[in-house]
């Protein structure tokens, strides 16, 4: 689906800073751990936004942030205008029903004990204005229906399931409350390669059935192409780069998003002669110690006296903003430029 111009989620300096501490009877703080540390994206309406970046990067972070469920050190997240972070009780509630989670591993996020039924209908026990309970039944064996899976399992046990219908079932339940913002934590990464495709295409086929607008997360650059409009590419708790699908894949400018695509197989024998395979060395720097300057240094092989010195802007770099080509979206890098690069199973060496 493409965007509407209008933004139902606003994002800007968001902020999650956990105390690092030590001693259990005597805690005491010795450091901060920089979980989300400055992040800026609109989302529109009917849009699908991808957010990639490597496991510890902050995307379920950013995520629980977006449904409230952690609150921000800092920043702002605005549903439809509204700042939710200053919300509380009942309108902070109404905003809840709005944007729902979908979690990742579908075999420890639904309750063992309850049954399909109470789990797709647990929503409604915390917001029973949604649905009056004589009624309840029979939208959870709509919801079912809608997610594919037969309206008679209702009373079944997740265990009965397998990864892939599980992961149905924990759909069915993110949309008890027909949110109009869904944020999918990793959906497909618990599950098999071959299931992975029908529960993206499940996810495409309900945003155009219930105009959802999606923030979907996910390690992988390939697992999010085929349905992001626009994908973010977050590193120790920034975006780093951002922009429209054709713009990342095929244009990248942040030199972290070239290392992660030259990691990405592509099909195309034309496209692949002329790309450079990038390895990176080095580990990711902890979030208790996020390097100075832009963040990423430390593994760039463009790095100069500068990138310690100057925190890189999430913007057009400047080389591309006269061209209007796909090259001119926002990178957080002062040398940005555009670099094909090569994917890493057409090289026979393995990364260094
Ligand atoms: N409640 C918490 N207290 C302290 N640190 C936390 C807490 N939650 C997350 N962190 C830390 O914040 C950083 C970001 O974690 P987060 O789970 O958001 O990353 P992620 O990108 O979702 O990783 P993954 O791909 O492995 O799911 C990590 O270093 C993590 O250890
Ligand atoms: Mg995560």
């Amino acid at each position: 689906m493409t965007s509407t111009t209008e933004p139902i989620l606003e994002v800007s300096g968001l902020v999650k800073h956990y105390p690092l501490t030590r001693g259990i009877l005597f805690k005491k703080q010795v450091g901060t751990v920089k979980a989300v540390d400055g992040v800026d994206f609109t989302l529109g309406r009917g849009e699908t936004l991808g957010i990639v970046g490597e496991s510890g990067c902050g995307k379920s972070t950013l995520a629980k942030m977006l449904c409230n469920l952690e609150k921000p050190t800092a920043g702002s997240i605005r549903f439809k205008g509204e700042d939710i972070t200053r919300l509380s009780g009942k309108a902070l509630k109404a905003v809840r029903r709005n944007i729902q989670m979908v979690f990742q591993d579908p075999y420890t996020s639904l309750n063992p004990r309850m049954t399909v039924g109470d789990i797709i209908g647990e929503p409604y026990e915390i917001h029973p204005e949604a649905a009056p309970k004589g009624d309840r039944r029979r939208r959870v064996q709509e919801l079912l229906d809608v997610v594919g899976l037969n309206p008679e399992y209702v009373n079944r046990y997740p265990h009965q399931f397998s990864g892939g219908q599980r992961q149905r079932i924990g759909i069915a339940r993110g949309l008890a409350l027909r949110p109009e913002v869904i944020v999918a934590d990793e959906p497909v990464s618990a599950l098999d390669v071959s299931v992975q495709a029908q529960v993206i295409n499940l996810l495409d086929r309900l945003q155009a059935e219930f105009e959802l607008s999606y923030l979907v997360i996910a390690h992988d650059l390939s697992i999010v192409r085929h349905i992001s409009d626009r994908v973010g590419v977050m590193y120790l708790g920034r975006i780093v780069e951002i922009g429209r699908d054709a713009e990342i894949y095929d244009h990248p400018t942040h030199p972290y998003t070239q290392a992660l695509l030259s990691a990405v197989p592509v099909p195309d024998p034309d496209a692949r002669e002329h790309r450079e395979r990038i390895i990176l060395t080095g580990d990711v720097p902890s979030p208790t110690n996020i390097p100075s300057g832009c963040r990423f240094r430390t593994r760039c092989w463009k790095a100069q006296e500068r990138c310690a010195r100057e925190v890189p802007a999430l913007a057009v770099p400047s080389r591309f903003r006269s061209t209007a080509g796909p090259a001119a979206h926002d990178s957080a890098c002062h040398f940005a430029e555009e670099k094909q690069v090569v994917p890493a199973e057409e090289h026979g060496n393995g990364p260094g």
